[in-house]
Formats: C-alpha cells, structure tokens, sequence
C-alpha cells in the first residue's frame, strides 16, 4: 500500500523523541561462554559487540521510560495525547495490551490505545497509520511507543540467534499542524508467504533461516526506500540521514549501497544494542535527535523490515 499524504487536511510533524536501554548488558565474551561462538566470529558476522538485556525490568517498563522521554521532548503532558499505539512481539501478556498499560502508568487519560504487531516494521507500519489519523484531523498528538523484551523469547543453546537479539525500547510524538515539512511519504508491504523465514517455534523462542532473511532483507530495504522517496517527491541526494533497521551491519551497508545512500548518511546503533526488534528505529532517530544530529528542515527515511515477512519505509522532514 502506499500514499501521497497530498490529500491530507493537516501535515503531521515529529516533536519529540524518546528511549529507554535498560542498564544490563552481554557482551559477545559472555555469550561465547554460553554457546561455541566467538567475538571475532560474531563482530565479523553481523557487527554486534553488546546488547541490552532487561532484568528485573518488564516490557512494560522499558515503554514507559521511552513514552516519558518523548512526551518531555515534546513539551506535552499525557493528557495531550489522543492516540496511544505501541508495538511489540513481547508483549508480558495476551491482554490488556501495552499501550492501555502506557496509558495507566503515564496518566495518557484522553486517548484511544491499541498494539500493532508487524514484528520488527512494527515502528514504521504505526507512524504511517498515526500519520493517516492525525492527517485527517482524528487527533492533535499520537505518541507511538515500541518496546521489546527479545531475551524473553531467546533459545539461550541457539548461537544462530541468541547473538544477534536485545532489549530495548524507543518512542516519538506525531503532531497535526498546518506549518508545512513533516511526513511525506510513505510505503508499506508485506510477504506472507515467505513467513516461514522468521517465526517462533512450539516453545515460544524465535527461530529463523538467517540465509533466507537476508536475501529478502537487501531486496526489501532498497524497494521500499524508492517508493517512499518517490511518494514524498524528494530526491535521494537530498537526504540527511537513513535510519535503516538495526539487525545486522552488513544487511546496513549492503542495502544502503543498493540505495545508494552514502555509510556518513546512515544511523548505526547495532554495535551497541543488536537487534531491537520494532525499537531500533526509534532508538536510533532519539540518539541522532539527542546528539543534535537532526537539524530543522534534515530529510531523513525510516526504512524496516521483519518477520511476516513485513517491510516499509516512511521519509520525513524534520520540523522546528
Ligand atoms: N558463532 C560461530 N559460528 C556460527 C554462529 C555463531 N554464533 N552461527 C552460525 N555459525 C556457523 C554456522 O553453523 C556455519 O558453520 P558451517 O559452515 O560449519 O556450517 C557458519 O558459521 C556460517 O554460517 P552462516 O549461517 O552461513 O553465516 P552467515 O554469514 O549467513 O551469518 C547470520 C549468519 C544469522 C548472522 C546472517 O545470516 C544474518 O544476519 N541473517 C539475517 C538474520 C536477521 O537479521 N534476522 C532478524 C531480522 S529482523
């Protein structure tokens, strides 16, 4: 599916930015004393030095320091919320879902909340239904949250996953306004039937052909980046920053050089937190946000991927 937010009554504009990393941490040292793996091995293969892990920390929690984050950044109370979604293939329960528990612990009282799971396109596939809801004036502010416990649901005897997963989340506040700038376009596309790549087995761990992820992974980023940039009517040369998935630096730079984006151009976090499933995006735009990376005016696309298999890409103009 795709849009040109040209019929919008109102643009949306990004205007805060938030995350939370929970203080514990493996490193590649640790993890070769649980499995028959290496640093050497794992940094070579995929980039990973450390990831986060949550203990004594719930899903829950990680969502609520990031939604606390963003809200502040936006200058916003929780009552100027009026959409509340979140996304995460961890939730701690069936039901209620993580949003509502946003909700309740940050006193978001006037907004509507509901969960999305598209795995880890989980952040972008929100942005773009926000995006489509505060464009036609359903609300002022949307806070997307995304939040994911991935040790949880890790076969810790698995070396052909356990290296690659952490814990993390990241948060952004959409805001309706008639200045002009903020989402532009975007795009968003699914494969069922390639599933089978990426999914959780009987006992609830991920497992996964790494071989067939990656090949749909370098086709999947490049597609969906072109036809966002061409419905935002943007050129590629004018862009400031790619916030590619973090799953595995050389998916990041085998991508980005199908696309054409320049290494200097690319956000890179998943030295430090690996894979974050739906979270990585939007801890990686908070550290570029919070570095004062992102200028008024940067040109920037948020590009997924993820099991579904799920993909999609939004591009936006940072505002004021
Ligand atoms: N440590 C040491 N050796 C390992 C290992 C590990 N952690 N994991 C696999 N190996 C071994 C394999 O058993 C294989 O050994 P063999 O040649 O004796 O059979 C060898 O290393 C090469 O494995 P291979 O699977 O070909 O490596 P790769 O270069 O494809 O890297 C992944 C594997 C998983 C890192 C890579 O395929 C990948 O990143 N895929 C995408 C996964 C992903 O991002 N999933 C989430 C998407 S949201």
């Amino acid at each position: 599916m795709a849009i040109v937010y040209g019929d919008r009554a109102h643009n949306v504009h990004l205007t805060g930015t938030g995350r939370f990393l929970p203080p514990g941490v493996i490193t590649n040292g640790e993890l070769s004393r649980m499995v028959d793996t290496s640093d050497e091995w794992i940094v070579s293969h995929t980039g990973i030095r450390t990831r986060h892990i949550a203990r004594g920390l719930s899903v829950t929690d990680m969502a609520v320091g990031a939604a606390r984050a963003a809200l502040e950044c936006a200058g916003l109370a929780p009552q100027d919320i009026g959409v509340v979604v979140a996304t995460t293939v961890t939730p701690e329960r069936r039901l209620p879902s993580l949003a509502c528990d946003v909700q309740a612990n940050l006193g978001i009282a006037n907004a509507f909340c509901v969960d999305i799971n598209a795995s880890c396109t989980g952040f972008i596939y929100a942005v773009d239904i926000v995006a489509r809801y505060l464009a036609t004036g359903g609300a002022k502010h949307a806070l997307v949250v995304s939040a994911e416990k991935l040790t949880d649901i890790m076969d810790f005897t698995d070396r052909t996953t356990c290296i690659l997963f952490g814990d993390g989340a990241g948060a952004a506040v959409f805001t309706a306004s008639d200045e002009p700038g903020g989402l532009l376009g975007s795009y968003l596309a699914a494969r069922g039937d390639g599933g089978a790549a990426l999914r959780c087995r009987w006992d609830g761990c991920i497992e996964m052909d790494g071989h067939e992820v990656f090949r749909f992974a370098v086709r999947a980023l490049p597609e969906a980046v072109g036809k966002a940039m061409a419905l935002s009517g943007r050129d590629l040369s004018e862009l400031a920053y790619a916030i590619p998935h973090q799953a595995n630096r050389r998916i990041i730079d085998a991508a980005m050089r199908r696309c054409g984006i320049p290494p200097d151009k690319v956000a890179v976090t998943v030295d430090r937190h690996g894979n974050t499933s739906s979270a990585s995006i939007p801890i990686a735009l908070d550290e570029l946000n919070r570095d004062g990376r992102l200028r008024p005016g940067d040109l920037v696309v948020l590009v997924g991927f993820g099991a579904g298999l799920t993909y999609g890409a939004v591009v936006l103009e940072v505002s004021d």
